[in-house]
């Protein structure tokens, strides 16, 4: 008898760097660890390097920047239109630097991930989020997971995992560290999502037993 085929859900992922955060996801599907596949690669920076991730992969690339929609309106009106003929199930933005407008956000209410550099609420709203962590003084920070609000990193939290601030840390040290967990933490919150189990209740997301 024939494998029951599974159904891959369809991820477009939004960068606007280097794509680490990408390219863990990348292999955790290649390893089977994730239902999904990537549909689409969109980047607001057309030097992100995590581009090259995805064109080495043959997966689809949209650069939507702004020398080429100089306009942020007309710029996220090209993206959202993308997402929309990609027939995506879920936008995970994974280092991509611009609020999303509210349509966006609406239309994908659910099923918008954003991987954020902090324990949120700490530190959130800011793109140096390790840098303010650090002069803070905090003796531990992490990552966060979320789903994607029109309130900026506040939507509800899917998955955070925790590192250690070390007495000689730098900005580059610690964000090295935090990073390092946010390739688990994104690839983790997307296998969540694709297996059904993420469950909102009010702002609280329960994760749903497999
Ligand atoms: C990550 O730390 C992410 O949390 C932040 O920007 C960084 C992007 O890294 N928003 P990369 O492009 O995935 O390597």
């Amino acid at each position: 008898m024939k494998k029951p085929r599974v159904q891959l859900t369809r991820v477009a992922v939004l960068i606007s760097g280097r794509g680490s955060n990408l390219l863990a996801l990348i292999h955790a599907i290649e390893g089977g660890e994730v239902p999904a596949e990537i549909v689409l690669v969109i980047s607001n920076r057309a030097e992100a390097g995590g581009l090259a991730h995805a064109q080495s992969r043959a997966i689809p690339t949209l650069v939507a920047d702004r020398s080429r929609y100089p306009k942020r309106v007309a710029r996220q009106e090209r993206i959202h239109a993308a997402l929309m003929a990609a027939d995506v199930d879920l936008v995970v933005c994974a280092g991509f630097d611009e609020i999303l407008r509210p349509e966006i956000v609406a239309d994908f209410s659910g099923r918008m991930l954003n991987v954020h550099p902090s324990l949120l609420p700490a530190f959130g709203q800011t793109l140096l989020a390790q840098v303010e962590a650090l002069a803070y003084g905090v003796k531990v920070s992490g990552c966060t997971v979320h789903l994607v609000t029109d309130d900026l990193d506040a939507g509800p939290i899917v998955v955070q995992r925790v590192v250690p601030v070390l007495e000689d840390d730098t900005v580059e040290s610690l964000s090295a560290r935090i990073v390092a967990e946010e390739h688990k933490a994104l690839p983790e919150a997307v296998r969540l999502w694709a297996e059904g189990r993420v469950v909102l209740e009010g702002r609280r997301v329960r994760v749903r037993e497999a």
